[in-house]
């Protein structure tokens, strides 16, 4: 099969190459899905798990991409819940090889069905963004209808998802980010925008949660923002900012099902957007992930139509 290999932390994107790769095999409980739509998150080649395994093995010739939309051609030994032919998406494990790829060997648990009336690049946008902001709105940040979220980066991939999820769930939502992302935020409904590079963070009023993308000064200034008993969540990594009498999370995304049909059945509704930069053959694949140009959105491939 064709797949996007790197070989090499340290060229990062620019060390992309397609190439002929074995197609992956079925182990218990996996299964083989056939990619149709793919994407990758901008700083995932620095992930130890893009080059080891659980076991702390090398994994030179890894396949990056976890985002994915396809179907299913095979079953595992003892897989259930999902059958051959069936259209499908979610997010693959960090440490096994990934959806830049024709074909990907993935848990049956980390999948859900994709609806018929669903592009598979919408169903491959919808992966990180949608699991990854309401994981951290409601598993993590237990946010409740009118409360105040802080979500920083509203206009990025990650935040105008966590925006449209906290404005539907009744919380009075101030979005952050550069300035030029401003009415980009208020569409994706921000009832507020404070622009990080001109307007200051101290002047938001308290609120009940931080939704952070950025970690670093940001997330410490946000601490200080948070009422008594709210929450800090962050997808930046680790960090020692703290609510002064709330608490703080870190947390990487997981694969959830459920999660999955909710976000997708919303999309259906119309009660939510993807954010979809470009969407790039898997020839132009590896082109798109080293452009030049700066492309706001997710960048999406179409392996197959
Ligand atoms: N822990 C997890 O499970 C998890 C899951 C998903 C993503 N992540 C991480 O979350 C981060 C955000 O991901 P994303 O896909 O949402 O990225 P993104 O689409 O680039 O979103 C970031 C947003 O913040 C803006 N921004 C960036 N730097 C800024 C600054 N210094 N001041 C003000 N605004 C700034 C960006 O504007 P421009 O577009 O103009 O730069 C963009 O609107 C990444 O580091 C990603 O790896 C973690």
């Amino acid at each position: 099969m064709k797949a996007i290999i790197v070989t090499d932390e340290s060229a990062g994107i620019a060390g992309m190459k397609l190439m002929e790769r074995p197609e992956p095999q079925p182990a218990i409980n996996d299964v083989i899905v056939q990619v149709y739509a793919t994407s990758m998150t901008g700083d995932e080649l620095s992930w130890p798990s893009t080059w080891t395994d659980r076991a702390g093995h090398d994994r030179s010739f890894s396949i990056p991409g976890h985002e994915l939309a396809g179907v299913v051609t095979a079953l595992g030994y003892g897989t259930t819940g999902l059958s051959v032919g069936q259209r499908v998406f979610g997010l693959t494990d960090w440490h096994r090889d990934g959806t830049l790829a024709e074909y990907v060997a993935v848990e049956a648990r980390n999948l859900a069905p994709l609806p018929a009336d669903v592009d598979f690049t919408v169903g491959a946008a919808l992966v990180m963004p949608g699991l990854t902001a309401w994981q951290g709105l409601f598993d993590h940040g237990h946010l409740r209808a009118g409360q105040t979220v802080l979500v920083h980066g509203a206009a990025g991939i990650v935040g105008s998802m966590a925006t449209q999820l906290a404005r539907a769930a009744g919380a009075y939502v101030i979005g952050t980010g550069r300035g030029d992302g401003r009415q980009a935020a208020l569409d994706f409904g921000a009832h507020e925008y404070v622009d990080l590079e001109n307007e200051k963070l101290q002047d938001v009023k308290e609120v009940d949660l931080v939704f952070d993308v950025f970690g670093g000064d940001i997330v410490s200034q946000s601490a200080r923002l948070i009422r008594p008993g709210g929450m800090l969540v962050t997808i930046a990594g680790p960090t020692e900012a703290r609510p002064a009498n709330g608490s703080a999370i870190d947390f990487v995304v997981e694969a959830i099902p459920n999660q999955l049909s909710e976000v997708v059945q919303r999309f259906r509704e119309g009660r939510l957007k993807t954010h979809i930069g470009n969407i790039s053959s898997f020839d132009d694949a590896i082109a798109a992930f080293n452009s030049p140009n700066r492309v706001k959105g997710k960048k999406i491939i179409s392996i197959r139509s």
